[in-house]
């Protein structure tokens, strides 16, 4: 069977192993991932406008065209699906994470994750998956699920690293990942994460403003230098 032994001898599920390297991660590995709303309508579907031909293949099942994009995230109902994301300094989305409920009593849902082609590798499809795994478990949510491609090698390995059951059937496999109850721990630990992100989100804004600010200073020094010259001649 596939458990490992804490220090205090009890067996620990491959999901939870899983997730503890990633909840005790030192704080500079720390990845700080938002919560989105209605007002990130634009950044998310300038995100997915920013996927390849074959990343939106992977990503929705199906080649979508920038129209199909567009309606996507137009239709995006928040109360009835999440949505998380991974900003760079520049306030840029280079990360979203996509949880849909499947069913009325919400005891299972649906993810869906997407990276920014230059952005990958750093673990934050990893991280986008665990932060949705405790979100759904700390709501009560029974199972995750993600529908992905055969081919798709990347996603597959998240959801098996995290103990997921995999389904294949032709060129699509369906991965089936059964929750652990909510705890303190699993509370604490999405209070802290969720605070801090939005701090952090708070500061990159503000020195998005700074930036701003300061190009401002600067084109205006340089209008004032080109009207003394025009006055001067
Ligand atoms: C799937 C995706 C989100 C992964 O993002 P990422 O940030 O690069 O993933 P991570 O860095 O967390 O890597 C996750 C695992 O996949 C592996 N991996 C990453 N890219 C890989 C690749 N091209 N081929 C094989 N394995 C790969 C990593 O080594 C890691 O495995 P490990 O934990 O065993 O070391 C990203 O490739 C993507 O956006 N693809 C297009 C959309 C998509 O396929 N969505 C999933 C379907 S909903």
């Amino acid at each position: 069977m596939d458990t490992a032994t804490t220090s205090t001898g009890a067996a620990q599920p491959p999901l939870r192993r899983w997730l503890g390297p990633l909840g005790t991660a030192r704080w500079w590995d720390w990845v700080p991932i938002c919560q989105l709303g209605e007002q990130h309508g634009p950044l998310i579907e300038a995100h997915l406008l920013a996927l390849g031909d074959r990343d939106r293949y992977l990503r929705f099942g199906y080649p979508a065209t920038d129209e199909r994009i567009r309606q996507h995230a137009a239709q995006l109902d928040f109360g009835r699906h999440e949505l998380f994301g991974i900003f760079n300094r520049r306030l840029q989305l280079v990360g979203t994470a996509h949880l849909a409920y499947a069913d009325l009593s919400r005891s299972m849902c649906e993810f869906a994750v997407s990276v920014l082609p230059h952005t990958r590798g750093r673990g934050y499809g990893k991280r986008l998956f665990a932060h949705a795994v405790r979100h759904c478990q700390n709501r009560r949510v029974d199972q995750l699920f993600i529908h992905a491609l055969s081919e798709n090698t990347a996603m597959l390995r998240i959801a098996r690293g995290a103990g997921a059951r995999l389904q294949h059937e032709g060129g699509e496999s369906e991965a089936w990942l059964q929750l652990p109850p909510d705890s303190v721990g699993s509370h604490m630990t999405e209070l802290v994460d969720t605070r801090a992100a939005a701090l952090n989100h708070l500061f990159k804004r503000q020195q998005e403003l700074l930036r701003w600010s300061l190009g401002l200073v600067v084109d205006v020094k340089a209008r004032l230098a080109h009207l003394r010259g025009i006055a001067s001649q």
